[in-house]
């Protein structure tokens, strides 16, 4: 299933945060939404997932305008988000985790789903762990887990990479290629960090001051003058 959105504006707090994004993922496809903080990437998010309904502009899912339906509607045609924390119930055992995942809306699921999808994800923890002693990478494969048991068709990913060192981030990487190929996803994969998409995303495009200043295959993409320009300009000292 693809996903497509055509001139998104939004204004928030009096100032427009999104002006004229225009993007589309293609099933299978890992397109990389990249820009410096602030530039607009989770706010995008929020508009494609129908957390926040934009000010102009449609949302096509599978081509098809889901521009009025809310979260959950979205949700139930295959959309599914993660957030930028990896907020797991810290009171809760991995095993409660996933069964309130299978049983927050209909279909319920079983517990062959959860189970499929932690190995999927390649979560090896026991169902008596509680979530909140688990540590980051294992949080994050938690979390994907209980998106994937519903076997979504487009996933948007905000930074998935925070919080972990190179070599979970290289395990997460391979973990959503992987996915994305065996179930033909849209892979949505939001990070501040040109470099760390160069070798997960098939293609990127780069948010500034929310327009879509570039587009293209990571390495020729990165290397575009304006790129550059948007990352110096508001690099930190
Ligand atoms: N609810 C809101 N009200 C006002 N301004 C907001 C709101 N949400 C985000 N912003 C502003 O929008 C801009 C983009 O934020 P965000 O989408 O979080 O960027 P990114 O994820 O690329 O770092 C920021 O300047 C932020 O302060
Ligand atoms: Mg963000």
């Amino acid at each position: 299933m693809s996903l497509a959105c055509e001139d998104i504006h939004i204004r928030l707090g009096g100032r427009p945060i999104l002006e004229g994004v225009t993007l589309s993922a293609a099933a299978g496809e890992i397109l990389g939404v990249v820009g410096p903080n602030g530039a607009g990437k989770t706010t995008l998010f929020e508009v494609l997932s129908g957390r926040l309904a934009p000010d102009r502009g449609r949302i096509l899912l599978n081509g098809r305008d889901v521009t009025s339906l809310k979260l959950h509607a979205r949700a139930r045609q295959g959309l599914a988000r993660t957030y930028q924390s990896p907020v797991v119930p810290d009171a809760l055992t991995v095993g409660e985790v996933f069964r309130s995942a299978r049983q927050a809306y209909p279909p319920y699921l079983t517990r062959f789903h959860a189970e499929w999808a932690a190995e999927a994800v390649g979560l090896d923890v026991l169902p008596s762990a509680m979530a909140g002693s688990l540590e980051a990478l294992n949080r994050r494969k938690l979390l994907l887990a209980c998106l994937l048991m519903r076997r979504p068709r487009v996933m948007l990913l905000d930074e998935p990479a925070a919080g972990l060192i190179n070599a979970e981030i290289d395990e997460l990487d391979a973990i959503i290629r992987r996915l994305a190929r065996e179930m033909d996803m849209a892979v949505l994969l939001v990070e501040h960090r040109l470099e760390l998409l160069s070798a997960t995303a098939d293609r990127v495009v780069v948010l500034d001051l929310g327009r879509l200043i570039a587009e293209g295959p990571p390495e020729a993409t990165f290397d575009d003058p304006r790129v550059r320009a948007a990352y110096f300009e508001t690099a930190s000292p």
